[in-house]
């Protein structure tokens, strides 16, 4: 299972699951009953809740945050780094090509205003993105599992022309790289 189908479904689990909390309260709205009788009951469900949530809020951020490619792009000392700068309203970089089933490390920054930087595999889906602020190198770490053209696109409207901030990255096998060096 991808991780969009992964967060697709967390997703829909969870506001299944709220909306069944609300019906369930919906349900039993009618009712009436003395405040001292439901008051224990309800502060020992407020209190479980609390300690779930408190639990989760370590453990979640403890298992996700290490999968996030900021984090990988500080420890790759073998990565391929690319030089990204955004202008109104095109893109420069240091290099066109990089290797696949290796680190690449894009560092990201801009010239002028806010853009995104989206990469595309040949089947037009995004694989990796990042902002492109001025001021601000964002690093973006990438392993591309297949050869081809990658195309580059700008994620953020940045003006008149946003929608021609187009390029393209070639990604190449490893050993094919290696042996024009
Ligand atoms: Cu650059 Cu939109």
């Amino acid at each position: 299972m991808t991780i969009q189908l992964t967060a697709a479904l967390i997703s829909f689990v969870g506001v299944a699951g709220l909306i069944c909390v609300f019906l369930f309260v919906l349900s039993g709205s009618g009712q009436e009953a003395p405040y001292p009788d439901v008051q224990p009951r309800a502060y020992r469900i407020r209190k479980r809740l609390f300690y779930v949530l408190l639990i989760g809020f370590f453990l979640v951020p403890a298992f996700t945050l290490r999968s996030t490619p900021y984090a990988a792009s500080a420890d790759a000392p073998d990565s391929t780094i690319v030089d990204v700068t955004a202008h109104q309203w095109y893109w420069t970089m240091s290099q066109a090509e990089v290797p696949a089933d290796r680190p690449v490390v894009f560092r990201v920054g801009s010239e002028d205003v806010n853009h995104g930087f989206g990469i595309y595999n040949e089947t037009n889906r995004l694989i990796a993105q990042v902002q492109a602020m001025p001021g601000y190198i964002n690093q973006l770490a990438v392993q591309f599992d297949t050869p081809g053209t990658y195309k580059i696109m700008c994620l953020e409207y940045c003006g008149f022309v946003h929608h021609v901030m187009v390029s393209e990255i070639r990604v190449v096998a490893a050993t094919a790289s290696l042996e024009e060096i």
